[in-house]
């Protein structure tokens, strides 16, 4: 089943009065129950963009979405979406059950249920033992692994995720990486952007490539690699740019 469903949709941000940015075009794309789906483009392609449409932060120029059968501005919708930010932002001052009792009561959770998820979170995210720390005292490791357990809060079935690795060391990578599989298999679909290639190859199920804001592709890396006759990832991405490039020169 489709989890995530969109229809030729099209953002265009207007700067001033005349200056049009094509952010996003015409992208028609579904994402499926159970997979880790990445989203991958080369600065301003066009990521951010999309996943704030599907979060209905913004709305589109054209097109539709349906996040599980309903439209991006519900709150069925809403209630089934964790998120994570690029860069996401945090009360120094709090700690990491402080920050996560802030987020649930946002969502309107009863306390207890707060309080279980907190400590069932703070396990899984290994941040249990760092629970009296403030978070100005946090690493950017343990700021990234905080904020999945802020996006968890609310037990979604999909959660969206905007260049989730991005400043962190090899092991905060490696640790974020082995958290995503891990969320994956207990029945979360991920949806991610990231330019770094071998971070999406990794974990990914599926990716789409955006270049420019066009969604050049979309497939399995195995199926991607065959059509393009490309050795790997990299070499896959540069070939889907150069031959998009060529084409609209012509
Ligand atoms: N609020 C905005 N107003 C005007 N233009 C915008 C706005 N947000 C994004 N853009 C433009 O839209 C295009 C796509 O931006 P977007 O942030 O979606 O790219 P991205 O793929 O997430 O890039 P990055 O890898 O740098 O995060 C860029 O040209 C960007 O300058
Ligand atoms: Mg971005």
């Amino acid at each position: 089943m489709a989890i995530i469903e969109t229809r030729g949709l099209s953002k265009v941000y207007t700067l001033g009065k005349k200056r049009q940015v094509v952010a996003l075009n015409d992208v028609t794309l579904n994402i499926q129950e159970g997979e880790i789906f990445g989203i991958l483009g080369p600065n301003g392609s066009g990521k951010t963009t999309s996943l704030k449409l599907l979060l209905g932060i913004i709305f589109p120029t054209a097109g539709e979405i349906a996040i599980m059968g309903e439209n991006q501005f519900s709150i069925a919708a809403k209630k089934n979406i964790g998120f994570l930010p690029e860069n996401p932002y945090y009360y120094d001052y709090l700690t990491g059950p402080e920050i996560l009792k802030f987020y649930g009561k946002l969502f309107d959770i009863p306390s207890s249920t707060i309080a279980d998820r907190t400590e069932e979170l703070l396990n899984l995210v290994g941040l249990y033992n760092a629970r009296n720390l403030a978070l100005k005292h946090y690493s950017k490791g343990m700021l990234e692994r905080i904020g999945l357990a802020t996006s968890l809060i609310n037990d979604p079935k999909i959660l969206i995720l905007d260049e989730p690795t991005t400043g962190l060391d090899p092991i905060g990578c490696k640790e974020t990486r082995d958290l995503l599989i891990k969320l994956n298999k207990s029945g979360k679909t991920i949806l991610l952007s990231s330019h770094f290639l071998s971070e999406v190859e990794r974990v990914c199920t599926r990716i789409a490539i955006f270049h420019r804001g066009y969604l050049l592709t979309t497939g399995t890396l195995t199926g991607l690699l065959e059509e393009y006759q490309a050795e790997n990832l990299e070499d896959l991405f540069v070939k889907a740019i150069e031959k998009f490039d060529t084409a609209e020169q012509k």
